[in-house]
Parts: structure tokens; sequence; C-alpha cells
């Protein structure tokens, strides 16, 4: 481990346009849970069952109870690990330019990270599904649920659940930033979830270097990155930045 991870600093060192994939594993340091694996969300309840729009349609109550209120207590508790300040850091050395995210926690831009796209949307706005009002999250008051807004509406977060698109913006922007850079990092991700698990065959087709950081091998790690770093994302970046400083 300690090869790779003096290899990946002098991979960032050499390259100009690092883009970072995050998902869920980049917060587990932050104690939010992940939804495959160990631990994960998906094996206590069906996602179909509670994280798809149809289902949040049908019963909102249900989804809010289930879902919906345990994650935004959690999202509120969650604070930056050692990951998302390395990525930060990346930034501040004008290393990385952008990360597209899977999480909705919004904990990137709250480490500083300028330029986040959140591919599924984000936790920190919801929105009345009758009058289209936005809300932060901050102001929504969860002692009823559902929580409503004035016109009556229902709240719902600003996520994409399953059965809705990406935005099209999110998307075409993802394709043309992996495309154009010379080095992905894809942290935290089990590389599972379409469109998202994409970028990392795009930026390899186009020339990209791509670099995987998980405790555990994915889809990618064989065919598609040029090596993974075994290990918790904010342990690992937190060397990585380390040799990373020595070398500058
Ligand atoms: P997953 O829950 O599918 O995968 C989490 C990944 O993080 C796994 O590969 C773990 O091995 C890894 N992991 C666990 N602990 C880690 C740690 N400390 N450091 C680094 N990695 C760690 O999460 P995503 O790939 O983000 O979508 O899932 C993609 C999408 O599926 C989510 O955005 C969500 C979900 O359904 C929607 O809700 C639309």
């Amino acid at each position: 481990m300690e090869d790779l991870i003096k290899k990946a600093a002098k991979d960032l060192a050499a390259s100009k346009d690092v883009v970072a994939l995050t998902g869920a594993g980049i917060s587990v340091e932050s104690k939010i849970p992940p939804f495959r694996g160990k631990g994960g969300l998906w094996e206590k309840i069906d996602p179909m069952e509670y994280a798809h729009i149809d289902a949040f349609n049908k019963n909102p109550t249900k989804v809010w109870n289930v879902l919906l209120k345990d994650m935004k207590e959690i999202i509120d508790k969650a604070i930056p690990n050692d990951a998302h300040k390395g990525l930060a850091r990346l930034e501040e050395l004008g290393i990385l330019k952008t990360i597209i995210t899977q999480n909705i926690d919004g904990l990137h831009q709250m480490a500083g990270n300028t330029d986040v796209i959140e591919f599924h949307g984000t936790y920190a706005w919801h929105r009345c599904m009758d009058c289209k009002n936005r809300c932060k999250s901050s102001r929504i008051d969860l002692t009823n649920i559902p929580p409503l807004c004035d016109c009556g509406g229902i709240y719902r977060p600003e996520v994409v659940f399953f059965g809705e698109i990406i935005p099209p913006e999110h998307l075409w922007r993802s394709r043309q930033l992996a495309s154009d850079c010379d080095l992905m990092l894809v942290i935290g991700t089990s590389a599972t979830v379409q469109p998202a698990a994409l970028m990392p065959h795009i930026a390899k087709e186009s020339g990209s270097k791509v670099i995987e950081i998980n405790p555990e091998e994915t889809p990618l790690t064989e065919s598609i990155s040029d090596y993974l770093i075994l290990g918790k994302a904010g342990e690992v970046m937190s060397s990585i930045i380390t040799e990373l400083e020595r070398l500058l």
C-alpha cells in the first residue's frame, strides 16, 4: 500500500486535469452508512419499496418515516472527514478541478470544494410537490410527517429517486469532464449504479489514468482502474496528501 500511495502522489503531481468521482464510501468515516455491503442501507430496506419515485408518490408518509427522516437526522449531524478534506486540499493546490459526487450530503462543499456536481441531487434543499416552492432542509420541520409546505403540499428532498432521470446538465457536464481529464480518482463507490458508473469507463477510453480508493474491489478494479489503493478513504487520502506535499 505504501508504494501505491507514493505512486498516486506522483501521478497526481504530474496531472493537470484531475476529476474525482465519489460515492457513499467517502462519507462512511463521517458516520453516514453506505447503501451496499457491510452495514449498507439496502441490506435493511428494499430500495424499490422506499427509494423509488413511484413508492414515494404512492405513500410519501411511509417513505418519510422509514427512510427520509433518519437520513435527514444523520446528514444534519455529519461533518467532513480526512477524505473530503484531502480533496479540498487537492483543489487548493490547483490539481483537482471538479468532483462528481453521487452523494447528497453536501460534505464536499462543507470541506471547501467549489466545483461539485451533485449527480444524484442534494439533501440541502426540499421542494413542495404541489407549488414547487423550495425550502432549505434546515428549515424543514419534522415534528409532523410528512413535512408540509404552507400551501398544504408535501415536501420532498431534491434528490434523484430511483426511476427519475439524472439532471441532464449534470450528466452532460460529467461526461465532458470524464473525457477531458487526465486522471480520475474514484473514491468509495461500488461503481454499480448507472450512469454514474460509466464515468470511469469514459475517462479510461479517453486515455486518462483511473485510480480507485476503496477497502474492497469493484467491477472497475480489474478492467478499468490502473490500480486500486485498498483502504479507507480518509486514511488513504491523508497519506496521499502528506506524500504529495513532500513532492511539490
Ligand atoms: P455503495 O453503497 O453502493 O458503495 C459504497 C462503496 O464504498 C463500496 O464499494 C464500499 O466498499 C466502499 N466503502 C465502504 N467504506 C469505505 C471507506 N471507509 N472508504 C472508502 N470506501 C468505502 O455507494 P455508491 O456507489 O455511492 O443512489 O452507490 C451509488 C448509488 O446507489 C447512490 O448514490 C444511491 C444508491 O442507491 C440513489 O439513491 C439514486
